[in-house]
């Protein structure tokens, strides 16, 4: 093992940096049309009538496509809701934004200029656009995690635990609409071929995408190709295949030439997703030192109208198997308004829930007066007390002890306002983080060449992350062979099926299919030559090209040569198995925070952070601390800057853009110090990493908001933390 772990250089890293590396916008297309969308000026009602005559007579315009001319579309197929109006299949209105019409012409100023010309009528009807007004119409989920889990649970008795309880925190936490902000727009050039489609899309999941548009067109999935080879970014934004993707295909089908769609930045709020709005209230009970026993996680997170189907931010789960506690209750609510579908982003669920858990274990400090990190060790969880299963592998402890020691914890003095360097407030804070190790079925094909080449084949993509890379890494090592001489292809629908690259599953779930398959292909390398040589393959090595064994060396040319083959190549399928049944298998960590406060401005500043974690094994150092210095960063963001403005009177989000949508850039960052607990998780699956995209994400917005309350003594529950939250303390 000469490559797994090593901070290696991402293989594509020199193509993005040069501008060679392609994104879905940039390919070229003979014939090329452009699509822009025309989006409702009203949050609710329906369309009376589109008006496209003027649109139609403008120079260039080729087509518009309205709910009236739209292509019909095997919904059916696809959806188990019948979501039809984001697709132009009838008229009615559910938020602002929404897509009305398609217009396409030669040039894409000439599509822009036309569609400000398409004049649409509605009749509007009332809209609900601030969650917090209709809370008391929350309805239950009904496909909560796919159906997969219960929005709510319950052990022990909560309630009576928490009355009898000497110590007492009940809290109501709330985060805000939220944007991805990826900075590679949402693009599609899409192209029929003799009844075949074919898609450049930037997507985190190619194999969803070319399902969608299967499904919506009534193609034998291997009539439909989905490219994407790199993202710039996607956040969960790319995760589904949302309507624009389909409505490329339409309007390509429909002029019978290739088309571009690529989405404004303003666009990319009403269009794919965003993180709901939550509103969590946290009850724990406690004895006297600080031991719990009763925890409520309870909670509502908006969604759209029923039409669109359901989005559930699932923040309360982790609060199942965070801490041992024996009476312990959760439940999630939805709040339909009339915004568009929310979904998944940087760590959905785990985000805004452990804030809100995190920051509620921190009160209890202070009102047990335990110090924060021996609170969390008085009620650290060695099993999952919700499924009663023993962790796979969980060094969350160690992830205290060094984070602590990395950054100097003994040095802060208890009280808030304690600690100053000379006019600013200093403050600590920390807070514990964990995210699942979740996994799906993969394949991947690897084929070693003649000339000791390796390639490595799967329908995955790289989101940015490093897959390229850390791939190249598993088969190098599985075949002796230096890691450059390894070439890994992705994003290409043709290729073996991966899952998404969503729920930071790409290492756990790809990694071990290629794992298997280079096994498979060494294995039968050491066949060939076990049998010419009649000798045991065990005995048998493979390194740089050549198979050693006792009976002497042969090179893997001529092993190939001999055998008239021209390359050996393998496919393997990897899924998680039995371990499901027998282990709770999560990520850990534990964030450290120092900040600090301008006691007259109300500026708070992050001026030092650590974050320790385990994620199982690392595959590759430079590319994991890359991860963790982007999540924390994202993390700070949603502490102090980020969300989305909702206009009560209109629906309309007020700061669509990204010089009033904040998010944190480099001045706001400080050196980020991380590290990484030396760990295997072989239950978990055959290469012991368990992924850790959005693991250095959670538990940082309650690490800052943490050390903003030890800091000025004023405790912000409503994310992000402004200036007015702290001038006000
Ligand atoms: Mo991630 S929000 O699961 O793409």
């Amino acid at each position: 093992m000469a490559f797994i772990g090593a901070p290696l250089d991402r293989k594509e890293g020199r193509a993005k940096v040069t501008g060679a590396a392609k994104y879905a916008a940039e390919f070229d297309v003979e014939g090329l049309a452009h699509a822009v969308l025309v989006q409702s000026t009203i949050a609710s009602g329906s369309i009376i009538s589109i008006d496209t005559a003027a649109a139609a007579r403008m120079p260039g315009v080729l087509l518009i496509v309205t709910p009236d001319n739209a292509m019909r579309l095997q919904l059916k197929k696809v959806a188990p809701q019948a979501v039809t109006a984001p697709f132009l299949q009838d008229r009615s209105i559910v938020y602002q934004g929404q897509h009305v019409a398609v217009v396409v012409a030669e040039t894409l100023e000439q599509a822009q200029d036309a569609a400000g010309h398409v004049t649409v009528k509605y009749i509007e009807t009332p809209a609900r656009t601030v969650m917090d007004r209709h809370v008391s119409a929350a309805v239950v989920p009904k496909n909560f995690r796919g159906g997969q889990r219960s929005p709510d649970s319950l052990r022990g008795n909560p309630d009576a635990a928490f009355a009898a309880a000497p110590v007492q925190v009940a809290q109501t936490y709330t985060t805000p609409v939220e944007h991805h902000n990826p900075m590679e727009a949402h693009a599609t050039i899409a192209t029929w071929h003799n009844g075949g489609l074919t898609v450049w899309h930037t997507t985190q999941g190619i194999s969803g995408a070319k399902k969608m548009l299967a499904g919506l067109f009534g193609l034998e999935p291997d009539r439909v190709r989905v490219i994407c080879p790199h993202l710039g970014g996607g956040f969960g934004s790319k995760g589904n295949a949302w309507p624009p993707l389909s409505l490329a295909a339409m309007a390509a089908k429909m002029l019978g030439r290739p088309v571009k769609l690529e989405l404004t930045r303003q666009q990319m709020f009403t269009s794919n997703g965003y993180r709901p709005r939550t509103i969590q209230t946290v009850k724990l009970g406690a004895d006297r030192d600080g031991k719990l026993v009763a925890l409520r996680h309870d909670g509502f997170s908006q969604t759209s109208t029923a039409e669109l189907g359901e989005f559930c931010e699932p923040f309360a789960l982790a609060s199942e198997l965070m801490y041992s506690v024996p009476n312990a209750a959760v439940s999630h609510r939805l709040v339909e308004v009339n915004q568009g579908l929310p979904t998944y982003m940087r760590a959905p669920g785990e985000a805004p829930g452990i804030y809100a858990l995190e920051s509620a274990m921190d009160e209890l400090a202070v009102a047990a007066n335990v110090d924060p990190i021996e609170l969390r060790l008085r009620n650290y969880a060695d099993i999952d007390e919700h499924t009663k299963l023993p962790f796979s592998s969980k060094k969350l402890r160690e992830c205290y002890a060094t984070g602590a020691e990395m950054f100097g914890w003994s040095k802060r003095t208890a009280a808030p306002r304690s600690m100053r360097d000379g006019r600013f407030l200093v403050g600590y804070g920390m807070a514990s983080s964990t995210y699942p190790m979740n996994r799906s079925l993969a394949h991947a094909r690897v084929r070693l060449g003649a000339d000791g080449t390796v390639l490595v084949q799967a329908g995955s993509q790289d989101i940015g992350t490093g897959t390229y890379t850390v791939m190249s890494q598993v088969a190098a090592d599985g075949l002796g062979v230096d890691v450059s001489r390894v070439r890994v292809e992705l994003g290409d629908s043709s290729l073996p099926p991966s899952p998404v690259s969503g729920g930071s599953m790409t290492v756990a779930s790809l990694g071990p299919a290629v794992q298997k398959a280079t096994a498979m292909v060494r294995d039968r390398v050491f066949r060939l030559a076990a049998a010419h040589w009649a000798t045991d393959p065990a005995a048998l090595t493979l390194r740089d090209g050549i198979v050693s064994g006792p009976s002497g060396k042969m090179s893997v040319a001529e092993l190939m040569a001999r055998e008239q083959v021209p390359h050996v190549e393998e496919t393997a399928e990897t899924k998680p198995g039995d371990e499901t049944k027998h282990y709770s298998m999560h990520s850990f960590g534990a964030q450290f925070c120092e900040v600090r406060v301008d006691p007259d401005l109300g500026e708070v500043r992050v001026s030092r952070w650590v974050g320790a974690f385990d994620c199982g094994r690392v595959l590759n150092a430079k590319t994991a601390r890359s991860q963790l210095i982007g999540g924390i960063t994202f993390g700070i963001g949603m502490a102090l800057l980020e969300a989305t403005h909702v206009d009560a009177a209109t629906g309309r989000y007020t700061n669509q853009n990204v010089s009033e949508y904040l998010m944190a850039v480099n001045a706001d960052i400080p050196d980020i110090r991380t590290h990484l607990v030396a760990n295997e998780d072989l239950i978990s699956n055959s290469l012991g990493a368990r992924g850790l995209g959005e693991l250095p994400m959670v538990g940082a917005a309650a690490a800052v908001a943490n050390a903003v309350f030890h800091a000025t003594g004023k405790r912000v529950r409503d994310l992000p933390i402004r200036i007015e939250d702290v001038l006000t303390a």
